[in-house]
């Protein structure tokens, strides 16, 4: 039975951190001295000035003024859910990661955001929608952090905030802008045509999902998981909603955002509350790990790329269930940082440009979002293995450590088997080991491969996988954006990239536009790398 919330005593009842926010039957301070009025400040005389001894004013004033952190630079509003994760051991062959062992259940927590909105921004808007998993395995915390479409805008992490700032509110104005950040957003998705891919995913329904519970998730880039006997495969992973994918209408969309701006938020907490609890499965496509690291002529680095399943069938290797809302938005969703670097035996990353910037990136901003070095400390973050690192002080630090030597080896504190074996038989002390792989040699340079430079074979590919209902859904969400531009020549731009992804296209928007289309002989920007890819014609069902 769960512990009693404390005595009178105020002695503490439980190191549940749940219960050791509130404690007792009386309110009390901060420092636990029990109040007997908490509603009158403390005045020289009933009208006269209030003094400054008040301590509990002060405290109460001062927390309250402080209650805010900074929201995140990029999907900043979220709702998330307590699960648990059950491995089918499909992936055994694959990944010796515990996670994936049968039968065994790893409690999870699952973050869902929209990418450009504030925090107090709408749920039904045009956007890219955050996937983020965190595992807390028995081999420590495994996060897969990805996003609903399975392709991302720019190939470098150099460009992450050229592209944010193009499509975050205008600096002069702040007028809020969503995917449709207008002038500033499409004039980047022109220039950077590499973007053209993720962007035709935002303008078809995809854009607009009917619920969190009823949207994919893609960890986008490829890892690279070793097995048991240390052999490496290179691996995207996928997870597939059990209530299939939806999307809202963009009238619906407009309605909603209008009518209840929350209404994806409410939707899973909803759900959850009422016992339908959200179920997903996830799934890998596996690639030989050969030194190219490319598979059919497709780039396994590059973000802006996919494989699709009919060349690389998803093969499920779990599934996921979300049973709980969280009990407190601030400690749970909003303190909850996920890493791209957080990987556990089994997973490793890619030198995919765009992951190793990421791997950066989260480990930095959360050190100013949450305020100081120890937020792995937080109940939320905290793994649910055992922790023992050299990890000292800092702010906000909520552990005494013990001992004289905070480094290894030493003789003073006994040392520490801090060389766990590296034995992938014997998974209670196997540690994590960097895959062996082979670092491509030659000069240092700001450049990138040539296979890089196709930004439109899988944007036509799409495209030609759309029944004709969602090709007109694309072109008028397309028209309807573009539209919102001032400046003619950004307009004009993006229709010379919708007249290399498809002419009927370019010349749909171009009439709701009210502008000439551009010649529709214009060539084409690169030819299709992959004749696997052409192959796949009209057949490939996206939604
Ligand atoms: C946050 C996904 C690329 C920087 C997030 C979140 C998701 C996500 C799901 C929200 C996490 C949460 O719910 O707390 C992705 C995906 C990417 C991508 C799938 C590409 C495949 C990048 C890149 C950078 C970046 C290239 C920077 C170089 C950030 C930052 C946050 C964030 C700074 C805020 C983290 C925090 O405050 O805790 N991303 N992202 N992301 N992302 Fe990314």
């Amino acid at each position: 039975s769960a512990p009693a919330p404390g005595s009178a005593t105020g002695a503490p009842a439980t190191t549940d951190p749940r219960h050791r926010a509130q404690q007792g039957r009386w309110l009390t301070t901060a420092t636990g001295v029990r109040l007997h009025d908490t509603d009158h400040s403390l005045k020289a005389g009933p009208r006269g000035p209030t003094l400054l001894q008040d301590h509990h004013l002060r405290e109460k004033l001062m927390h309250f003024d402080h209650e805010r952190i900074p929201e995140r630079v990029v999907h900043a509003r979220g709702a998330a859910a307590h699960g648990r994760f059950t491995g089918y051991g499909t992936a055994a062959s694959v990944s010796l990661a515990s996670v994936f062992d049968e039968g065994r259940e790893t409690p999870v927590f699952v973050r869902f955001s929209t990418v450009l909105g504030s925090r107090g921004s709408a749920d039904t808007v045009r956007d890219t929608r955050g996937f983020a998993t965190k595992f807390y395995t028995d081999e420590g915390v495994w996060d897969l952090v990805g996003n609903n479409i399975p392709v991302f805008f720019i190939q470098d992490g150099i460009k992450f905030p050229d592209v944010v700032h193009a499509g975050k509110p205008h600096p002069d104005r702040e007028i809020p802008q969503a995917q449709s950040a207008h002038d500033s957003f499409w004039d980047f998705v022109s220039l950077h045509t590499e973007a053209q891919h993720h962007t035709i995913w935002n303008m078809s329904d995809r854009g607009i999902p009917r619920s969190y519970r009823m949207m994919e998730g893609f960890g986008v880039h490829t890892f690279r998981c070793t097995n048991a006997e240390g052999a490496t495969s290179l691996v995207k992973f996928h997870w597939k909603p059990k209530l299939g994918v939806h999307s809202l209408t963009w009238e619906e969309a407009q309605m909603l955002n209008g009518f209840d701006p929350d209404f994806h938020r409410r939707d899973l907490a909803d759900a959850i509350e009422s016992g339908a609890f959200p179920e997903w499965e996830l799934g890998i496509q596996v690639f030989e790990d050969n030194p190219e690291q490319m598979f059919e002529g497709i780039d396994l680095l590059d973000s802006t790329k996919l494989v699709p399943e009919e060349l690389a069938p998803v093969q499920p290797i779990g599934r996921l269930v979300l049973d709980a809302n969280p009990t407190n938005y601030f400690a749970e969703t909003e303190q909850v940082a996920f890493h791209t670097g957080h990987l556990v035996p089994g997973i490793d990353g890619t030198d995919d440009p765009l992951l190793q910037a990421r791997n950066f990136s989260y480990l930095d901003t959360q050190l100013t979002r949450l305020g100081g070095p120890n937020f792995n400390q937080l109940p939320i973050n905290r793994p649910h293995a055992p922790v023992n690192d050299m990890l000292r002080d800092g702010m906000h630090q909520s552990a005494v450590h013990s001992g004289v030597a905070p480094y290894q080896p030493n003789s003073l504190d006994g040392g520490c088997p801090f060389h766990a074996t590296t034995d992938p038989d014997d998974p209670a002390t196997r540690a994590f080991v960097e895959a062996m792989v082979t670092v491509s040699e030659g000069r240092k340079v700001r450049a990138q491969p040539a296979s890089y430079d196709d930004h439109f074979s899988q944007v036509r590919l799409f495209w030609r996988s759309l029944t004709p209902t969602e090709r007109e859904h694309v072109a008028r969400a397309y028209t309807f954006e573009l539209g919102k531009c001032y400046e003619q020549a950004i307009k004009e731009r993006q229709l010379l990239a919708l007249a290399q992804i498809d002419p009927v296209l370019c010349a749909e928007v171009a009439q709701g536009l009210g502008l000439p289309a551009p010649e529709p002989t214009a060539p084409l920007a690169d030819p299709d790398p992959s004749p696997a890819l052409s192959q796949l014609g009209d057949t490939w069902p996206i939604a």
